[in-house]
């Protein structure tokens, strides 16, 4: 629900206060949905994205997306499609990412993407629901989304954190899957201090006992199974009375971005063939490594 135009931009050295200049670049249609119906569509799942779109920048978008193969039904939403940009510096390995807020979507946007969505849902089986909203969506929006969803049957995976994630848990979501940063944001504010985590190692640190705990507390009370992504090092997950983890075999990274919706798609896909989320999550890991080793944004080839 909150669209963009990716750039992504390779300098074999990228030196601020100068012109840079390079050959290497593309434009992918993003955002965190595309992402993961891009991949579920290499996994060869079929899926629709459902998204808001607007303005002159539209058919860019629609044509990256049918270049892709990624099914899409969109509803007007008067508000222009935003650019994100992926800066990678070859000189230091670094990947900056510069990212526009997105305009705020006009009224009536969300009563058409609710009809939409009601019309929809019958004819699929999971519902994922990634990453921010653009402005101008309520706060009713994604758990009346989850709530409908469950109510008719769906198994529901959020990749969202925050106020969303929150308020949609009272409707028994199935699996979360934030990254770890962006749980302890939402679950553990006193974990968090500016852009990073208090006492974070590779193997857990201090910080470990917290997550498990509170992880044990939300799949009790929820009935939830809960996915903890952390970039390069292993990923933590907890179902109702277990908590385990699981070692990524660390590629060179090339663009990690859109490598949590990657594994997202890895995630579903498995669970959707009813594999234990054990292996669900080697699946994952699978697919945010491919697309961390690619140029190319939420993509596994
Ligand atoms: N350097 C890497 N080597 C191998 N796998 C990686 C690397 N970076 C990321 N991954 C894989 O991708 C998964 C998701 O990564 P990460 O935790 O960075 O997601 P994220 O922060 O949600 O990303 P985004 O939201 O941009 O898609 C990791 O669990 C891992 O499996
Ligand atoms: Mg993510």
């Amino acid at each position: 629900m909150n669209p963009t135009l990716q750039k992504t931009l390779r300098f074999s050295a990228l030196i601020p206060d100068t012109v840079n200049r390079t050959s290497t670049h593309r434009v992918d249609a993003s955002g965190k949905g595309v992402n993961v119906s891009r991949v579920l569509t290499q996994l060869g799942k079929p899926c629709l994205h459902l998204t808001q779109l607007g303005e002159s920048l539209r058919p860019l978008f629609l044509d990256r997306c049918e270049q892709d193969g990624v099914a899409l039904e969109w509803v007007e939403s008067k508000s222009s499609i935003r650019f994100c940009y992926t800066l990678i510096n070859d000189a230091d390995a670094s990947v900056t990412e510069l990212v526009e807020e997105a305009e705020p979507v006009k009224n009536g946007t969300e009563a058409r993407l609710m009809a939409a969505y009601r019309r929809l849902l019958p004819g699929y089986e999971t519902v994922i629901i990634s990453g921010t909203m653009a402005a101008g969506f309520s706060a009713v929006l994604v758990p009346s989304m989850v709530r409908h969803a469950k109510e008719s049957g769906h198994p529901v995976i959020l990749d969202l954190r925050g106020r969303d994630l929150v308020n949609s848990l009272e409707y028994t979501p199935d699996v979360i899957k934030p990254n770890l940063f962006e749980f302890a944001g939402t679950f553990a504010p006193e974990l968090v201090v500016g852009n990073r985590l208090i006492d974070h190692t590779a193997e857990g640190g201090a910080i470990k006992n917290r997550i498990r705990e509170i992880c044990r507390a939300l799949c009790e009370q929820y009935h939830c199974r809960i996915v903890l992504t952390r970039g390069a090092e292993s990923v933590w997950y907890a179902e109702p009375g277990s908590f385990g983890e699981y070692a990524v075999e660390r590629v060179k990274p090339l663009n990690t971005t859109g490598s949590g919706d990657a594994f997202t798609a890895g995630l579903a896909a498995s669970l959707m063939e009813e594999a234990t989320l054990r292996d669900a999550v080697a699946w994952g890991v699978h697919c945010g490594g491919l697309n961390a080793g690619l140029l190319k944004v939420g993509a596994i080839r």
